[in-house]
């Protein structure tokens, strides 16, 4: 309910500000992380759009999620210097051992793996962040024990 109300302010912040609807889109997902679905329909009345309109927007700008984020991001570097020391098997082992689907979010929803293209480390690679902070030189026993500390 609180987050309802929240909605319906920021929705009537922006809805008089011309071309508001994508500081909207913006000011939800700051604020609770994602842009509910069960917002749209408010959001397309305020806008004077369908709420097809509205997931429109929604889905072509790759930035705004529909679900709160996974409790751990972590971003697996795909770019040359790790591949070419085995960050595929590593992409494989995560996919086997935590049944990510493929939006890359695990079953049991505490995880997200997302790709990034090169984290600056690829004289250690290869590399990958988990939460934002960079683990180097990640073989399989490493990833174990990081995955160890995300799932339940
Ligand atoms: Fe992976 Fe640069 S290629 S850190």
């Amino acid at each position: 309910a609180e987050q309802q109300s929240r909605i319906a302010a920021l929705v009537s912040d922006y809805q008089a500000q011309p071309g508001g609807l994508l500081p909207l889109l913006h000011a939800l997902q700051d604020e609770l992380g994602y842009v509910p679905d069960a917002a749209t329909p408010d959001i397309a009345r305020a806008f004077r759009l369908s709420q097809a309109e509205v997931r429109g927007v929604l889905s072509f700008y790759h930035d705004f999620r529909s679900a709160p984020p996974a409790r751990h991001q972590l971003r697996l570097c795909r770019a040359e210097a790790c591949q070419s020391m085995g960050s595929e098997a590593l992409a494989q082992r995560l996919r086997a051992r935590t049944g990510l689907d493929d939006a890359g979010r695990s079953a049991d929803g505490g995880l997200e793996l997302r790709p990034v293209y090169c984290l600056g480390a690829c004289a250690c690679a290869p590399a990958l962040l988990l939460d934002g902070e960079l683990h180097a030189r990640v073989d399989a026993a490493a990833l174990d024990a990081l995955l160890a500390g995300c799932l339940e």
